[in-house]
């Protein structure tokens, strides 16, 4: 066993990173299936969901949608964002509850995620993501109210830092675990890398060193080679795939492999354009073709990289409308690519 995350034994240590606009049920069942271990919502605005109660409206609808937790959709973290301890307390509450309006979550998520990582300045402006970091001591209030608050474990997602001249994770970290944290995930960058290539494993690595909880590395895994290689780096109990996972859901099994020592074949044009439309298929029936469409043309963009005839199927794809016209499209990629 590689990690135990709250109740949540893992064998591996895989989990597929939230990612907004990405992450839905489709993506993550794709991946559950692929062999991660653990998925996470996007992150939820932890006032949206508060307000949602008192009729304001706004995105209110869609957070509530986005919050949906299904059982196969398990183990899920729900991530929540803000800055405020007392919404995220009361936020969380109603996540565990499903006390909010709108709530179609048949079951609890298995814990709650709290966003300390997103570099957006639209997040940061408010102090919120990775702008928390510059204020540890707030970090840890927020895990301490949100703790209060619900019986189901509470993790955090951060940075290594605010920027280069501020990497302070091991502080963060340290005064997370005081607050009763349950598990930390560190992206190995600063708020001002953003997504430039190259993490700190050294970082991760430090913080793993000064904190009992467990710690899950994050960044640049695109291969199984740079999963195996940041554990190794890190002595992290687990490590989160997010971008690497994009039309490329097998990851996780070759992750899987690599590390039982087995041999792994990358799946071909077909079973990859398979897989793009099983993904439709979990979309359009969660929440119908006219969302669906719009949602699922990223998607298939990533899953159709690469092949024969590609591009020209990735510009139809954007102008196409309905579920029979991108069916038509992927079964004639399928034909070309030999399927
Ligand atoms: C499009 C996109 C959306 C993201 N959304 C979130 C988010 O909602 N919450 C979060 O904690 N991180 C978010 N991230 C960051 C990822 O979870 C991850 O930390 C980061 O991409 C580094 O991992 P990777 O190199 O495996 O992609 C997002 C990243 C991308 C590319």
């Amino acid at each position: 066993m590689a990690a135990k995350l709250g109740k949540t034994e893992l064998k591996y240590g895989l989990l597929l990173g939230p990612m907004a606009g990405f992450t839905d049920h489709a993506f993550r069942s794709v991946c559950l299936s692929c062999g991660a271990e653990y998925v996470f919502s996007e992150m939820l605005s932890a006032k949206a969901l508060c307000y949602e109660q008192k009729g304001r409206s706004g995105n209110t609808v869609r957070t509530g949608s986005l919050a949906r937790v299904r059982p196969d959709d398990l183990p899920i973290g729900i991530q929540l964002f803000g800055s405020d301890p007392k919404f995220l307390a009361e936020a969380a509450r109603r996540i565990e509850n499903g006390d909010y309006r709108g709530c179609l979550s048949e079951v609890p998520p298995t814990s709650i995620d709290l966003n300390m990582g997103c570099p957006m300045p639209k997040i940061t402006g408010n102090g919120e993501g990775s702008a928390l970091l510059k204020n540890p001591d707030l970090c840890a209030e927020i895990v301490s109210a949100v703790k209060s608050a619900v019986r189901i474990p509470v993790s955090a997602k951060i940075r290594i830092g605010y920027d280069n001249e501020n990497i302070n994770a091991v502080e963060v970290a340290r005064k997370l675990e005081q607050a009763g944290v349950d598990f930390i995930t560190v992206h190995g960058r600063t708020r001002s890398d953003l997504y430039r290539p190259g993490i700190r494993p050294d970082v991760i690595r430090e913080v793993k060193s000064a904190v009992s909880v467990p710690v899950i590395a994050n960044g640049d895994i695109w291969t199984p080679e740079d999963a195996v290689r940041l554990l190794a780096q890190t002595g992290a109990d687990g490590i989160m795939v997010a971008r690497g996972a994009l039309g490329n859901s097998w990851l996780f099994e070759a992750i899987r492999c690599r590390i039982d020592g087995q041999s792994f074949d990358d799946p071909n044009p077909p079973e990859r354009i398979r897989m793009a439309m099983r993904q439709l298929e979990i979309m359009t029936e969660d929440c119908g073709e006219a969302l669906a469409v719009p949602e699922a043309r990223k998607h298939l963009a990533y899953y159709t990289k690469g092949m024969k005839g590609s591009a020209q199927t990735r510009a139809s794809l954007m102008t196409a409308t309905g579920l029979p016209e991108i069916r038509a499209l992927l079964d004639r990629l399928l034909q070309e690519n030999g399927g």
